[in-house]
């Protein structure tokens, strides 16, 4: 369709016809290259490993085990089939009071107990994908914007502005403070986009943040409820990966700083994004949720939801297992373990051969700097290494500037949603490759202070003389230098 002729697509709304998705963004080459190619342990081990995809599958077990252990909780077991005509059934848009209760409940465990939510503001939608479309409808029109610290999930750009037409403007976060988010970044773009007359309507942070991995401290969420309530912008917090802090320090919501730390806080504009699909590891039941202390918010969102419910046999065989709260409190803490481990290993291999990760102590990936092996401090340069570690290294990682990271050389990798021995492979693949890139860095250098450059100058009128005209060995050293094979 999006090929058709422009008559085709008068047939269509403008939104329709427009590639406002993304889906035809470069950045999906990766995945298309995974998708020819895949790795597999036994029967593909030259294919391409998938560490673009922020799944979950460390703890996918414990989950298995409670379900053999609870055939009841599902409709479709001969233990579960008494509920069946109850749970088959149409159902209100508010969704089964036990799910929502089960949920608020969860909430408040994720979060380490410290705060409490109220089930009737639960609303479910798909995923935190539909959460934040319906928030993005709720709260604004076409046009205006949203502040994001950079640098940010992708996929906001669909969710928010695609249906919606919000417009996403950066607040620019940097390394040099671990891109930790300042006030002046937020006033600098909030006065930004008002000369331009643009009007900002909300701030969208995501904490734990992805692709960073790190977690917002309690003063720079005081900050932001604060700036919120006094410039009269919404505040919406996407908090997917809150039960995926892994170390210290702990994990903060903005539920509990607008609670203990800003009494004063409009909560009027305070909105949380959630979902099962990463501390639950469960992308595939599309259980997303969003929680406003606006009570208007609330029941647009829940209206809306007519059109993102979870269908109510997942409802159902949730609340029962988020109500047990004893293998709840045993899930999380195994899975923090675990992905901790994952994380610890992965950044000890990295280490190895001198890469760096950005320090971070949440989430599903870590943000893997790679500056050093740029060409020069540019995007396309970044770009074509990006490529090089897909089709040479056969790694399919994000490069930043897919998180409109305005930083070259940043990538993000995510290593929770594969084995043991596939992580050790992937990670074999990355440390060959920066030594054939040190080692090639190091052949140029010695080939260079082999070779002094004579700076003779051309006498006047004189042609230049053959030895400038030869290019710097270190422009040799292009990413695609080192090739490397799948071991
Ligand atoms: C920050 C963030 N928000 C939302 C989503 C989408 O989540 P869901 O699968 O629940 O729609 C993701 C998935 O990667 C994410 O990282």
């Amino acid at each position: 369709m999006a090929g058709g002729s422009s008559a085709e697509h008068h047939l269509l709304s403008r939104i329709a016809a427009g590639d406002g998705h993304g889906e035809n963004s470069s950045y999906f080459d990766g995945w298309k290259a995974y998708e020819m190619n895949r790795f597999d342990l036994r029967d593909n081990r030259d294919g391409i490993i998938q560490m673009g995809l922020a799944e979950n599958q460390l703890s996918l077990d414990l989950i298995e085990q409670w379900i053999m252990e609870h055939p009841e909780a599902s409709i479709c077991t001969a233990q579960g089939a008494s509920e069946f005509r109850r749970i088959a059934n149409y159902q209100d848009y508010n969704g089964l009071p036990e799910f929502r209760e089960a949920m608020a409940k969860f909430m408040g465990q994720v979060r380490g107990g410290k705060v409490t939510f109220d089930p009737d503001r639960v609303v479910m939608s798909g995923g935190a994908t539909g959460a934040q479309d319906t928030l993005a409808f709720c709260l604004a029109d076409p046009g205006d914007a949203y502040l994001v610290p950079t640098p940010y999930y992708p996929a906001f750009d669909r969710d928010c502005c695609w249906r919606s037409g919000v417009k996403l403007l950066p607040i620019e976060c940097h390394s040099a403070n671990n891109f930790t988010l300042t006030q002046e970044a937020l006033v600098s773009a909030y006065d930004d986009a008002r000369r331009q007359g643009i009007r900002v309507k909300g701030i969208l942070v995501t904490n734990p943040s992805n692709p960073l991995g790190t977690i917002m401290d309690r003063a720079t969420l005081a900050m932001l409820a604060t700036f919120a309530t006094e410039h009269r912008v919404h505040l919406i917090c996407d908090e997917i990966y809150a039960g995926s802090v892994f170390a210290k320090p702990d994990f903060v919501s903005i539920a509990e700083v607008i609670e203990r730390d800003v009494p004063g806080c409009n909560r009027d504009l305070i909105h949380i994004a959630y979902s099962l699909s990463k501390d639950f590891g469960l992308p595939g039941f599309r259980v997303g949720i969003v929680y406003s202390y606006n009570d208007d918010v609330v029941a647009c969102a829940r209206k809306m939801s007519s059109f993102g419910l979870v269908s109510s046999q997942t409802q159902n065989f949730l609340a029962k297992m988020l109500s047990d709260a004893e293998f709840m409190a045993r899930f999380l803490a195994e899975s923090a373990r675990r992905l901790a481990a994952r994380h610890d290993r992965f950044i000890a291999g990295l280490r190895e051969v001198g890469i760096a990760c950005l320090p971070g102590n949440a989430g599903l990936f870590s943000w893997m700097d790679l500056r050093g092996m740029l060409r020069d401090k540019t995007h396309d340069a970044e770009l074509e290494l990006w490529r090089v570690i897909i089709h040479k290294v056969k790694l399919n990682v994000s490069p930043g500037t897919s998180f409109h990271c305005n930083e070259p050389g940043w990538f993000r990798v995510c290593h929770a949603n594969m084995d043991d021995e596939t992580m050790e492979v992937a990670l074999d693949r990355i440390r060959c490759f920066v030594r054939q890139h040190q080692q090639s860095k190091a052949k140029a250098e010695r080939w260079a202070a082999t070779r002094p450059l004579r700076l003779s100058l051309p006498r006047r009128g004189g042609a230049t003389p053959s030895h400038l005209a030869i290019p710097s060995p270190l422009a040799l050293l292009s990413p695609q230098s080192p090739m490397v094979h799948a071991s």
